[in-house]
């Protein structure tokens, strides 16, 4: 049993951009209590934003009792309701804004609405002590570098069309891959690239500070097809040359920014080969590198409770009437007075 002191404060922290809903309860200290998720499967093909919906709010009370008993924590006790606002998928999002609504409105206690984007951040710099870093986010809708700058945090380079985990689990699919519980499609295209030999040559798409990766992904299917190279080579190719092409991004900002710490986070934080690409250039530029811990890589409640925690804590939050969802919510265009 966990002693609570009676005088802590908690946040209860809803996510569900996408195919997760989940519910993560942090103290004010930042001290991660809880962080239960439930993912949506589809049967077969991408996320159906509907479908997924459906799937959160199936599951939302059960995942609620499961983290407040996980925490010990009664929900009479809770401080704040935080829940992630946007981006993500409309459906998705507006199930867990109506929980969150619902609840902060029957405890009678605020609300904050969380930009998703800056909970992968911010997850990432309690978990990892960083606190400055240019920031590598890598997700299945996201694929951008960030730092810190003027109040807020700047996007130097991004993707120009589909986003690094989006190709891989494209590919997956392609390749009859199946999602399985706890095996994303992106960790199996990992184990496969460690059986590859052979680099394939695939398009390298870099512009400016931007990349481009269906190109990338097309010319991988297209080889797939053909049936000249083996499933290992493919994956290990694209794997090669996504990650290089981020890799090449972010160091380009860490030369710019003069950052001295890396982060990487975001669903395919979790992986190993992108994780070493990262480490060595930081490593060149004498930054530190840091990696979001597996269990707060993918989507998770606790980011949106650290991050409600965060905003509540220097004055903000989002009444009942404003707290529509923000489905194109980009991550430059929130203030983040608790930075610096
Ligand atoms: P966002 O809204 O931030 O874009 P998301 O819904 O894509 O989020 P995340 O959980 O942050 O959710 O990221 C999921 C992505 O991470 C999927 O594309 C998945 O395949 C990928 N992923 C998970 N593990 C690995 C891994 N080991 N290697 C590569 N990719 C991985
Ligand atoms: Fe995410």
């Amino acid at each position: 049993m966990v002693a609570h002191k009676t005088s802590e404060r908690y946040c209860l922290g809803i996510e569900s951009t996408a195919d997760d809903f989940g519910v993560g309860i942090s103290t004010f200290n930042g001290k991660i209590l809880a962080n239960i998720s439930n993912g949506y499967i589809p049967k077969e093909g991408g996320i159906h934003p509907r479908e997924a919906a459906r799937h959160h709010a199936e599951v939302a009370d059960a995942v609620l009792a499961e983290a407040l008993a996980k925490a010990e924590v009664k929900a009479k006790d809770l401080t704040l309701i935080a829940f992630s606002q946007g981006p993500g998928l409309g459906p998705c999002l507006r199930t867990g804004a109506t929980v969150a609504r619902a609840l902060a409105s029957y405890l009678n206690i605020p609300l904050v609405g969380v930009n998703h984007s800056v909970g992968h951040i911010e997850i990432g710099k309690l978990k990892t002590g960083a606190k400055d870093p240019l920031t590598l986010y890598v997700s299945g809708g996201n694929t951008m570098v960030t730092a810190y700058a003027s109040g807020r945090y700047r996007v130097f380079g991004e993707t120009l069309d589909i986003a690094l985990g989006n190709c891989l689990d494209v590919f997956a699919r392609e390749a009859g891959l199946k999602h399985k519980k706890g095996v994303p499609l992106g960790a199996a295209v990992e184990q496969l690239a460690q059986h590859g030999k052979e680099l394939v040559l695939l398009p390298y798409v870099v512009k400016g500070m931007d990349l481009s990766l269906s190109g990338l992904l097309t010319a991988a299917t297209t080889a797939l097809k053909k049936g000249n190279c083996s499933l290992e080579d493919l994956c290990y190719s694209l794997q090669e040359h996504a990650f290089s092409m981020v890799t090449e991004v972010t160091e380009r900002a860490l030369a710019h920014t003069e950052k001295k710490e890396v982060l990487l986070t975001g669903g395919v934080a979790a992986n190993k080969r992108l994780q070493d690409m990262l480490k060595f250039i930081a490593g060149e530029h004498d930054a530190t590198f840091n990696v979001v811990p597996r269990a707060f890589a993918a989507d998770n409640g606790a980011m949106i409770a650290w991050t409600g925690i965060l905003a509540y804590t220097h004055g903000l939050v989002t009444p009942v009437e404003e707290s529509f969802v923000r489905v194109r919510w980009r991550v430059d265009r929130v203030d983040v007075p608790w930075v610096k």
